[in-house]
């Protein structure tokens, strides 16, 4: 059987897909590597999509170790940080460390595109039969459970575990979620359940974190039972535990992910290139400066400086010239879907805070009104797409920047045609 990659992995050449025609670079010049796909040339150390292994991990001891304290006091945290800052990948760290070292058991579930309590059943039981896989009394536990559920339509399924929506038990769905929460605060192991994307939770079943709630509260689980949310919309995430009106208002501790350091980025992309008998040589800087600490954009440049520095060469200002041609096509498409799905003021806003870090910025060469601005500049921090700048500005004032460096640099490529 093929052995499987990953986007963002390392692949073979020789297993490179055939389906658009092997060898048929998609973005031209003799790069060979499509955003999603992954055709690589050789061993790449930088993989950009997806969660890492924690080995690869640049950074991050500190919020690894928080989490870790945390869990073994049975907390219940939220990680809150932009997309592909590397929250799943902290966890799973966090998880892993918990697991070898104080005998955890882990269970990780994905809410993104939850569809509701069957879906969050199915979900939970999925990733609790998954996490107690080596766990034999565990496993026979949620064996005989699902079998006595399947009246309600739970069925298990190879590693995972279904639940059909049953007409004659319209709340059939709820009596199966309430029986897999208990499952955690039953276990003889400590216990950690991490809930990624948690602000789907609410989205697609606003009773759920109530219900969760009487669960991660309980007599059962208060002090045997560790909780993670984390979640990729800071603001719906952050709603979660500031709204009094949610189950969860004031209820977690929160762990801070911020941007790496450039000092850790620069180490953790120069080792790795050495490591694989390259140097990061006069690319390292604008690598670093380009990426200003967003996790997954410094290892996208990294990734393709990689590709464009031959097997134990030293990278040129050739090479980082192709490698920063390369993302920023590979970057194209998602920038411009981005920017058409903004409204003008919101457009003038983001120009705004890119050039001056403030959505009201006078002499920024909109005609939009400054409350518009001011308003479409909320609205962007609630998508992601800006953020408070933590460092400080000229004047000790509020900055702002934008998430994404590589939608910065669009925009300068863009209106310089
Ligand atoms: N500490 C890190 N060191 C190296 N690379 C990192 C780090 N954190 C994130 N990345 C990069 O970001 C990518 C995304 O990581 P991950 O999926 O863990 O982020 P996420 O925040 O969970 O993303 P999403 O918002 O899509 O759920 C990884 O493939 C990797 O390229
Ligand atoms: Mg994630």
């Amino acid at each position: 059987m093929a052995a499987r990659h990953p986007v963002g992995q390392c692949r073979p050449v020789a297993e490179r897909p055939s389906a658009r025609g092997a060898g048929t670079p998609l973005y031209g010049g003799d790069i060979q590597l499509s955003y999603g796909s992954a055709i690589l040339d050789g061993v790449n150390p930088f993989r950009f999509e997806g969660p890492i292994d924690p080995a690869d991990l640049i950074g991050r001891e500190a919020e690894v170790e928080l989490l870790v304290r945390h869990a073994l006091d049975r907390r219940i945290v939220s990680v809150a940080a932009p997309r592909r800052y590397g929250k799943t990948s902290l966890l799973r760290a966090a998880g892993a460390r918990l697991e070898r070292e104080h005998g955890f058991v882990v269970a990780h579930v994905d809410l993104l595109g939850l569809a509701g309590p069957e879906d969050f059943a199915a979900r939970f039981g999925s990733a609790w039969r998954r996490a107690t896989s080596g766990v034999k009394p565990l496993r026979r536990q949620l064996e005989q459970l699902a079998g006595g559920l399947s009246e309600l339509g739970v069925t298990l399924l190879g590693s995972g575990l279904t639940v059909r929506r049953r007409e004659r038990a319209p709340d059939g769905a709820l009596a199966v979620v309430h029986a897999l929460l208990d499952l955690p605060g039953e276990a003889e192991q400590p216990v950690l359940v991490v809930l990624d994307e948690f602000q789907a939770l609410h989205a697609a079943w606003p009773q759920g974190e109530g219900v969760l709630r009487s669960h991660t509260q309980s007599p059962q689980q208060t002090g045997r039972v560790a909780w993670a949310f984390a979640g990729s919309e800071p603001s719906l995430l952050a709603a979660a535990f500031e709204d009094s009106g949610r189950a969860y208002y004031q209820q977690a501790l929160r762990v801070p992910m911020r941007r790496l350091p450039d000092v850790e980025l620069a180490r953790g992309i120069a080792e790795r290139f050495e490591s694989t008998g390259r140097a990061a040589g006069v690319a390292l800087g604008p690598i670093v400066e380009l990426a200003a600490g967003h996790p997954q954009r410094a290892m996208l440049l990294a990734h393709l400086l990689h590709e464009a520095v031959p097997n134990g060469g030293e990278a040129t200002e050739r090479h980082w010239a192709r490698a920063l041609d390369t993302a920023r096509r590979l970057v194209h498409d998602e920038c411009t879907a981005v920017w058409e799905s903004l409204t003008p003021p919101q457009r003038a806003a983001l120009r705004a805070v890119h050039l001056a870090g403030s959505a009201t910025a006078a002499g920024t060469g909109d005609t939009v009104s400054r409350a518009s601005r001011q308003s479409a500049g909320t609205a962007l921090v609630r998508r992601g797409l800006i953020e408070l700048d933590e460092r400080p500005g000229p004047r000790g004032g509020r900055r702002y920047r934008l998430v994404d460096p590589m939608l910065g640099d669009w925009l300068v490529q863009r209106s310089s045609g």
